[in-house]
């Protein structure tokens, strides 16, 4: 394991924004971590896949890259089985191997960029799946002590976008491996609009793992713009919960709302709606903006810096907030 210094982390993150590590190692195992621990430099920055990041300027102290590798079947059952994959492997890949392998459950979760061990920490979701369905346990290393801990399912407090990972225990785990539960029997949710309109276009009639993880590659790659064309981290806020007396009022000025019912009695609101209503869908302002298609999704056109795209981020949380009264906030970790 070697220590590089003044690394360019424009290749480690999506946004291709082009901040610097003051000292950089590349982790490939649970003992290389350990060594790693070893030098007093800090602080330290986990970085996986960086696909869920916004860098405002170069990062201080020692960026740890984990590239842990490794998938495998752990314990095979009746109609299910447990597997474990490094926190370093590639999201998508892994959804690939499972179903080559026939395994159900993440296909819906087909194409969302970033690494395994970023999946639990803001528990991804897309088309009506998220990953705390499947979700067994995790490996991770404290950093304070260097000692391995477990956590179950209920330790992890998934949420909308949300975990124990963003919330009390920020910043003080590496995760190794992540462990899944995933069906021989498959459950396909094909409870999406789009998931059902592209299976029906494509003459599906009986849907399988792979015809429903093409559906939504086919989906996202139509809506979402690619990283590796155009820097960008997904969808860059989240989708805001509003109260259903806020929502009545709302839906007074703006009959057209498109809103979903929460089990919890508040109402969703796509903030990709708001913003597009807002008028800034597809509008570039210097070297970024929210995307044509997508406007929840802020880009990087191709020179601009983290604080440029902060700036901007602000500029339609304020414009936002004014016509609607309701303030976006960034499901991105902004450094
Ligand atoms: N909409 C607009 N204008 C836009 C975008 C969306 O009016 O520019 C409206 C559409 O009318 C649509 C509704 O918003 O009815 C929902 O849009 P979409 O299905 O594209 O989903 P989303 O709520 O905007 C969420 C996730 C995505 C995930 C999709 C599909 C969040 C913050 N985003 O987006 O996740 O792929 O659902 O499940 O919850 C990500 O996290 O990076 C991500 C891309």
């Amino acid at each position: 394991m070697q220590l590089k210094k003044n690394h360019s982390l424009k290749k480690f993150n999506t946004f291709g924004i082009a901040a610097k590590a003051e000292n950089f190692y590349s982790v490939q195992s649970e003992s290389d971590f350990l060594d790693a621990l070893k030098s007093a430099i800090r602080p330290l920055f986990i970085l996986g896949g960086g696909s869920n990041l916004l860098l405002t300027k170069d990062v201080k102290g020692l960026v740890i890259k984990n590239e842990i590798k490794g998938i495998k079947i752990e314990r095979q059952f009746k109609h299910c089985v447990h597997i474990s994959a490094g926190a370093g492997e590639n999201w998508h890949e892994l959804v690939l191997w499972c179903i080559n392998k026939k395994l159900g459950g993440i296909e819906n979760l087909s194409l969302i960029p970033g690494t395994v061990g970023a999946a639990p920490i803001q528990n991804i979701g897309a088309y009506g799946v998220e990953l705390k369905e499947v979700f067994v346990k995790l490996e991770a290393i404290e950093i304070a002590s260097g000692k391995k801990k477990i956590f179950w399912k209920k330790d992890c407090q998934f949420g909308y976008r949300e975990s124990v990972f963003k919330q009390k225990e920020k910043g003080n785990y590496f995760i190794t491996k992540v462990f899944l539960r995933l069906n021989k029997k498959h459950n396909l949710n094909i409870s999406y609009g789009a998931i059902k309109n592209t299976l029906k276009e494509q003459g599906i009639k009986k849907p399988s793992i792979k015809t429903i993880s093409q559906a939504v590659i086919q989906i996202r790659s139509s809506k979402l713009p690619d990283p590796a064309k155009i820097g960008n981290s997904g969808s860059f806020f989240k989708n805001p919960e509003i109260s259903k007396s806020q929502f009545k009022k709302l839906q007074k000025q703006f009959p057209n709302i498109v809103f979903y019912d929460l089990p919890n009695g508040k109402v969703k609101v796509p903030a990709g709606w708001l913003i597009e209503q807002d008028g800034w869908k597809g509008k570039r302002v210097g070297h970024t903006g929210a995307h044509k298609n997508q406007a929840l999704v802020l880009v990087n056109y191709g020179k601009a810096t983290g604080q440029e795209i902060l700036q901007h981020a602000k500029r339609i949380i304020d414009s936002v907030n004014k016509k609607f009264g309701i303030k976006l906030k960034a499901e991105v970790n902004v450094y």
